[in-house]
């Protein structure tokens, strides 16, 4: 895979295997009565949680251990840099905006919950970064760390019993009004125990629409080729797509297109050893 691609077509941006996440403006600043709760004042953050190791960095900031000091909970706490470009969204039957990843993760946290996408339990605004206080599921590796320890490739059984979780996972969010936009490896755990998947990083999605999207944020391999043809597509088709890159990645160890023409060219390189079934699912 080539590292360094960087493309721009009709406002998407991919920058290696990073995902990218498309920003817009908000005309004002928060006020502080648009704040969801009490609990979010910096000041409150640091003697309520204390921070440990760091369990992961993503294009966009850092996640470490935390506990809670209240109760001895075990959470994740993302920090989130600002930017000037960052988007707030506006939850559908609510009047104050939140910062995207905020809102769309509030609004999969409505019930009925899903067991397999991860639980934010508060967030703070600080002066320079968001923070987000996570659910920490343990012990855990992201799908990529898992991956790698099984010799990239994993069996077909175990795949499939990944895959429904994250269809459910995927599922649930879309009945939520939320396309995640980023499924991938990277942002999906594993509890190497009972392998019961997470879906985390909702800091490429957006609210779902039934019309065409004309604009995508998200990591370029896990891209439908219809953004790149005619740069439109659908939130639930790209889904499934990006279903079927996991899906690929598992089974065959390694992502299927190497640049953007092989994905429009439908050009993968299967690995040799997968049974006639899972060929034909990684194909179409
Ligand atoms: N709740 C969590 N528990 C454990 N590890 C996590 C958790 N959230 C994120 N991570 C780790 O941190 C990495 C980056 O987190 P992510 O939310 O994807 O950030 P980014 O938006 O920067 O990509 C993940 O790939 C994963 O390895
Ligand atoms: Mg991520």
């Amino acid at each position: 895979m080539n590292e360094n691609i960087s493309a721009s077509i009709a406002g998407a941006a991919f920058v290696g295997g990073q995902a990218v996440k498309l920003g817009r403006r908000k005309p004002s600043a928060l006020a502080s009565s648009e704040r969801t709760s009490e609990g979010n004042r910096p000041s409150v953050f640091k003697s309520q949680y204390s921070t440990g190791e760091l369990l992961g960095e993503g294009g966009y900031g850092s996640v470490r251990a935390g506990v809670r000091k209240a109760d001895g909970k075990q959470v994740a706490i993302k920090y989130v840099r600002k930017s000037p470009d960052d988007d707030f969204i506006t939850i559908p039957g609510e009047t104050h905006s939140l910062p995207r990843e905020v809102a769309l993760m509030e609004m999969v946290s409505k019930p009925s919950r899903c067991e397999n996408v991860l639980e934010l339990y508060e967030w703070f605004d600080m002066s320079d970064s968001y923070i987000l206080v996570l659910e920490r599921p343990s012990p855990c590796k992201d799908l990529r760390q898992f991956l790698n320890g099984h010799n990239c490739r994993l069996s077909e059984p175990l795949a499939k019993q990944i895959l429904r979780q994250l269809v459910q996972a995927a599922r649930h969010c879309n009945d939520h009004g939320v396309l995640h936009r980023d499924i991938k490896a990277e942002n999906i755990l594993i509890n190497t125990e009972t392998l019961e998947l997470k879906l985390i990083d909702f800091g490429c999605g957006c609210l779902l629409q039934d019309t065409p999207y004309k604009c995508y944020a998200g990591t370029w391999a896990y891209c439908p080729p219809e953004w790149l043809c005619e740069g439109l597509y659908l939130g639930v088709p790209a889904t499934i797509w990006s279903l079927g890159v996991v899906l690929f990645d598992m089974v065959c160890g390694h992502l299927p297109f190497g640049c953007e023409d092989d994905i429009i060219d439908r050009n993968m390189r299967i690995a040799p050893g997968l049974s006639q079934r899972e060929k034909e699912r990684t194909k179409y």
